[in-house]
């Protein structure tokens, strides 16, 4: 079901400041805007797994939000499954707060979804690959 960790995301308040331990570490950062998610993400690639660094770009974005209540720091944390559907459908039987019912059009046109942080304990999202 679980494939393996697809990335892990950081919430910033400043993307230069967020993504230069990692330059300064050797890694090369790619640069994109999600318009939809109303963020700019610094994305380094770790072997197949990605660290995305996430800053909001309007004060009513899902990450302001996030900065406000929490400060920088995990956001959230991204596995790779085979059929998204089947994993929803799966957790939805045990019982589990899922924020996505079905999945969406995520980066990449790639299925995605969210589980509850109240059931995860992190904000976890499915990604189907
Ligand atoms: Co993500």
């Amino acid at each position: 079901m679980i494939k393996k960790i697809d990335h892990v995301a950081i919430a910033v308040r400043n993307l230069e400041e967020g993504v230069k331990i990692w330059k300064d570490m050797g890694f090369e950062v790619e640069y994109e805007k999600v318009e939809e998610q109303k963020v700019n993400v610094g994305i380094i690639h770790l072997g197949d797994a990605r660290i995305e660094i996430l800053e909001s770009l309007s004060e009513d974005s899902p990450i302001s939000k996030f900065l406000e209540k929490r400060g920088e720091g995990l956001h959230h944390m991204a596995v790779e499954v085979d059929d998204i559907n089947e994993t929803l459908n799966f957790l939805k039987d045990k019982g589990y707060r899922l924020i996505d019912e079905k999945p969406r059009i995520g980066a990449g046109g790639k299925k995605i979804a969210f589980v509850h942080p109240k059931s995860s304990k992190v904000l976890l999202e499915l990604v189907e690959g």
